[in-house]
């Protein structure tokens, strides 16, 4: 063998042993989309279950109300856990669902009084929460069929699911053509593509709603939260934004730096006391429309680290406060209070009825979109 063959057989191993995929057992994994029946809705309808494999992700989707059903990720030592809490099966979805992993719209969180006007004419909503709409009214999108289908990309594994939510569906006007596309990438993400066009002026506000829980199980107490934002908008009692963006600082709502979730959620706060812990909506300092980092959680345990990137405003973040343990899920895990927690990518609350706040309203011959990315990594 020639001198320089031998160098460069040298430098090949060298590189070889040293990239860090090489020690990992799940490296030749493919990208990879395979789909499977998942039963039937009571009105017989057939709902899919779509798997999403990449080198170190795997996600499964079901075309009832596009719900993440579970997210498998690596810990600090590379071992795969389910990280979204979730049912086995469909019925479980269909008989009592928090919103587990769900797509929500036609408007996330909450418009106050099941109200607003556009152009001058006032729409009435169905109220599902107290005299509010929560996301989206009675059937919102979290419990409608998506159409799916795959879609080539070139750095991962993506499924486009689309949606027609009727003029007048829970109340809302225009037909609203929605499409979200979950891709899975080689770079440890989960990214969320939104997009909707209408044919009257509407309001929109799409987001995902999968309760984390990066140690797999148990209180998320021990995650540590970073948000990057300096205010808030703090709620009256029925969590409808009063209007005002409040400083965080001072305040237990004070994510700029990382905080363990748990270190002040108990405190003698007005917020904290209203939201039964947090669930509220902080004022993203990225306000360029462009993606940018909102929040990252940590979870020492496991060492599961968990960024989400928003081209959004705003992003709710909701420690699992309504859970009570009357739910049994995955693996027959019983979840209770604050088991999960929710970082939810959104226009602010109640934006309909609160002319300051950025516009949810879409008009005809626009295209509203939105981005939000789940980036996966270990400490
Ligand atoms: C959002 C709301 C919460 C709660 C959850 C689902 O985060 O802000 O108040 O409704 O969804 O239970």
């Amino acid at each position: 063998m020639k001198r320089s063959q031998a160098l460069f057989s040298a430098i090949i191993l060298v590189l070889f042993s040293t990239l860090p995929w090489r020690l990992d057992t799940t490296a030749m994994v493919r990208p990879d989309i395979t789909k499977q029946a998942f039963g039937m809705t009571a009105n017989q309808e057939p709902v899919e279950l779509y798997t999403l494999t990449t080198n170190k992700l795997e996600a499964r989707i079901m075309t009832y109300g596009g719900i993440l059903v579970s997210l498998r990720a690596p810990d600090r030592n590379g071992k795969l856990g389910d990280i979204v809490l979730g049912y086995e099966t469909l019925d479980g979805y269909i008989k009592n669902n928090p919103y587990f992993g769900a797509i929500i719209g036609r408007y996330g969180n909450r418009i106050g009084k099941g109200q607003f006007s556009l152009n001058h004419k006032q729409y009435s909503l169905p109220k599902n929460n107290g005299e509010n709409t929560l996301h989206g009214g009675i059937k919102g999108f979290d419990k409608v069929i998506w159409k799916a289908a795959e879609v080539k990309t070139r750095n991962g594994v993506a499924l486009k699911l689309t949606y027609t939510s009727k003029d007048g569906e829970e109340g809302f006007p225009g037909n609203l053509s929605a499409s979200v596309i979950y891709t899975l990438t080689d770079n440890n993400e989960l990214r969320i593509d939104y997009s909707a066009t209408t044919d009257k002026t509407t309001v929109v506000n799409l987001t995902h709603h999968s309760y984390f829980n990066l140690a797999g199980e148990g209180s998320i107490l021990q995650h540590e939260l970073m948000i990057n934002a300096n205010r808030f908008t703090p709620v009256d009692a029925g969590l409808i934004p009063t209007g005002e963006l409040r400083s965080v600082k001072g305040t237990p709502m004070d994510f700029t730096k990382s905080t363990v979730i748990g270190a002040r959620i108990d405190q003698q706060y007005e917020q904290l006391t209203l939201g039964k812990g947090y669930d509220h909506n902080w004022v993203l300092n990225n306000r360029t429309g462009r993606l940018a980092l909102a929040a990252r959680a940590y979870e020492p345990g496991t060492g599961r680290v968990l960024e989400v990137l928003t081209t959004e405003p705003g992003l709710q973040f909701y420690s699992g406060n309504f859970l009570d343990g009357t739910i049994t899920g995955k693996g027959g895990q019983v979840y209770k209070q604050r088991y999960g927690f929710c970082l939810e990518t959104q226009h602010f609350p109640d934006s309909p009825n609160k002319p300051r706040f950025p516009s949810t309203v879409l008009k005809p011959g626009q295209t509203y979109k939105s981005r939000t990315v789940y980036k996966f990594s270990v400490k």
